[in-house]
């Protein structure tokens, strides 16, 4: 049997935020699986986008499940508002955590799937500790802050190399690989058989004429 049909979870980050409540209904009938919603708090990322209100209002109007990605220096001390705001899916990035283990336990316990994340320059050995306690790893192909940027190159090796740490330490099927930034039909290629399971894209679904067309382009539908 093939590989089933990656997730594709649209970025909010690209969305038009004076209209964000069509622009949710937009991309659900167009075949979104997800919402990829993008906290940056100007600290751990330059950028700053939104947080716990915005949150509970996406959720308000969503049918789909909230994919939060918090891009925040003290994860430890928010994550369990921001489950609580309504995050179906709560990733944060070990970078900034001082016991991601704890925190992942955390999350979980409050009813949430957790997700760790980390940025392209950190290198993948240091999720080894935190892989039995989370669903969903969540590799950038681009510096977090921003979206519309390019795709970084070395993202492909990557997710081969953290499905096959997942595989040794025998958590491959309690996973979700997702990949973030610069996605597009061509980059989707590039990692779609090396082991990914959700494709988060924003410039390319959001900023499309068609977005049915391009969230079923990222499938190879
Ligand atoms: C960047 C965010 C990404 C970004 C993706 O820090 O984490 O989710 O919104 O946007 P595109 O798909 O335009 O690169
Ligand atoms: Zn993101």
């Amino acid at each position: 049997m093939g590989r089933s049909t990656v997730l594709v979870s649209p970025s909010i980050l690209s969305a038009d935020f004076l209209h964000l409540a069509d622009e949710i209904r937009s991309v659900e009938a167009a075949g979104a699986d997800w919402h990829h919603v993008d906290v940056m708090d100007g600290h751990f990322v330059p950028n700053l986008t939104f947080g716990l209100p915005v949150i509970r209002q996406i959720k308000s109007v969503a049918t789909k499940p909230l994919d939060v990605h918090i891009m925040v220096d003290n994860p430890d001390q928010v994550a369990a508002s921001y489950v609580d705001s309504g995050s179906d899916w709560l990733t944060f990035h070990i970078e900034a955590s001082k016991d991601p283990v704890a925190l992942a336990r955390l999350i979980r316990a409050k009813g949430a799937k957790a997700g760790i994340s980390l940025r392209p320059a950190t290198p993948l050995e240091t999720l080894a500790a935190v892989l039995p306690y989370v669903d969903l790893v969540l590799i950038m192909s681009v510096n977090p802050g921003f979206g519309g940027q390019t795709f970084m190159a070395d993202a492909p090796e990557r997710i081969a190399k953290i499905a096959a740490m997942a595989e040794s330490a025998g958590v491959r099927s309690q996973i979700k690989i997702s990949v973030d930034g610069g996605i597009n039909p061509a980059t989707a290629a590039l990692v779609r058989d090396r082991g990914v399971d959700v494709l988060v894209a924003g410039t390319s679904v959001y900023g499309a004429k068609d977005r049915r067309q391009a969230i079923a382009a990222l499938k190879n539908q």
